[in-house]
């Protein structure tokens, strides 16, 4: 039908101008596009009013910064005696994130087996991390290449709408990309913390992907082959939003999905700021203590052939608190093609998605920024 045609020709249209950006953006890629400001400085040089750049346009501004949450909540799920020796035997259980997985993208999981003592060590390293002067690190200072280090940006348009949070990224695993120097060196105990976290993260990612492969009907260890076995991508991005002295025009991140695989995130344990979308609204989650935060990206979407959604979400900042969060991010190997499983299309329900890597993939984020769900709405096969 003609409405659809004409998505898809625009989607093309899309494509290839993303196409042409990264090419002409290679070469500039160890450089981000202009002078990096660090939103640290900005929030402690006690600015009476928002710079420009950080000002959304007014639909996209957020309609409260009240950091009481919404009624709504997103699903809370208790793991507790799903992962036993006679495998996965809880219906109850399984079905619960089967629904969450189809209904919002976004699930808290209670009882999953990391010490909460590990979880608060963790943040807390990194909130002390992030209250070191500026100064201090700018010798982690990341580049658009890899992201890996201190940044505080996402994309390398020059002039775009800037996000109020500064961040910092590093890889986990494959093994090969592990590299300790790249990690801060302070507070003293922060790489041996990030080191246990990150285990702990990547063997329970392991389980929720035999959960998710499961619910499919698939045998159990088939999204972990897919995504290349045991040579899948790890990384942690944790991020930090400063108080911000007009909320109500910024956020502390802009609407996006996931390109990943899936992402376990752990909030911070008393300030809210994640809103998820659902339907038209805008959903605050209300963390659950010592909860995580699993929620689907989109290599999951492509593979469950948009079975499972990746769904939208952004961060609000407040004018009074700090936040702080840390998102694990499980992806697949980076160089291996990425489509619906062969198990989950047909020729009444055909492949949605083409092969592409993900390493090919990532770059949209990384050249365009946070920009909703429009890149795997545009990665769609065409018809
Ligand atoms: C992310 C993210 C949410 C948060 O880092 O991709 O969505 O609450 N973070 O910080
Ligand atoms: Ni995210």
């Amino acid at each position: 039908n003609k409405m659809n045609k004409n998505k898809i020709n625009k989607n093309k249209m899309n494509k290839n101008k993303i196409d042409v950006k990264i090419e002409t953006k290679k070469g500039s890629m160890d450089e981000w596009p202009e002078p990096i400001v660090r939103v640290q400085s900005l929030a402690e040089s006690n600015l009476s009013s928002l710079p420009d750049r950080y000002i959304k346009p007014a639909s996209l501004r957020p309609t409260t910064t009240e950091d009481a949450p919404t009624a709504t909540n997103i699903p809370i799920i208790d793991l507790e005696g799903l992962f036993s020796e006679e495998g996965l035997s809880d219906d109850v259980i399984m079905a619960r994130i089967s629904e969450a997985c189809r209904g919002w993208g976004f699930f808290q999981v209670v009882n999953h087996g990391v010490k909460p003592e590990l979880m608060d060590a963790a943040r807390e390293n990194w909130r002390e991390f992030f209250h070191m002067p500026v100064n201090a690190k700018e010798t982690y200072s990341n580049s658009p290449r890899t992201y890996e280090g201190y940044g505080s940006r996402l994309g390398v348009e020059k002039g775009a709408s800037l996000d109020w949070s500064d961040y910092y990224f590093l890889h986990l695993l494959p093994h090969h990309l592990k590299d300790f120097n790249k990690w801060p060196s302070f507070p003293p105990t922060i790489r041996e913390v990030i080191d246990e976290y990150g285990e702990e993260l990547v063997k329970l990612s392991g389980r929720i992907m035999r959960v998710l492969s499961t619910n499919l009907g698939l045998k159990e260890d088939k999204f972990q082959e897919a995504f290349g076995g045991e040579n899948i991508g790890a990384c942690l991005r944790v991020n930090y939003y400063p108080k911000c002295p007009r909320p109500e025009l910024a956020l502390g991140l802009s609407p996006h999905s996931d390109p990943g695989g899936m992402t376990i995130l752990l909030p911070d344990d008393q300030v809210f700021g994640l809103q998820v979308r659902k339907d038209d609204t805008w959903i605050t989650v209300k963390p659950h203590p010592h909860a995580f935060i699993v929620n689907i990206g989109d290599q999951i979407q492509i593979l469950s052939n948009s079975t499972y959604k990746s769904v939208e979400h952004r961060v609000i900042v407040n004018s009074d608190k700090e936040r702080v969060s840390l998102a694990f991010f499980y992806n697949p190997k980076s160089d291996i093609p990425i489509q619906p499983l062969q198990e989950l299309v047909s020729t009444h329900n055909p492949p949605l998605y083409p092969p592409m890597t993900f390493d090919q993939y990532r770059l949209f984020i990384r050249t365009q920024g946070p920009q909703g769900k429009s890149h795997v709405e545009s990665h769609i096969s065409p018809r």
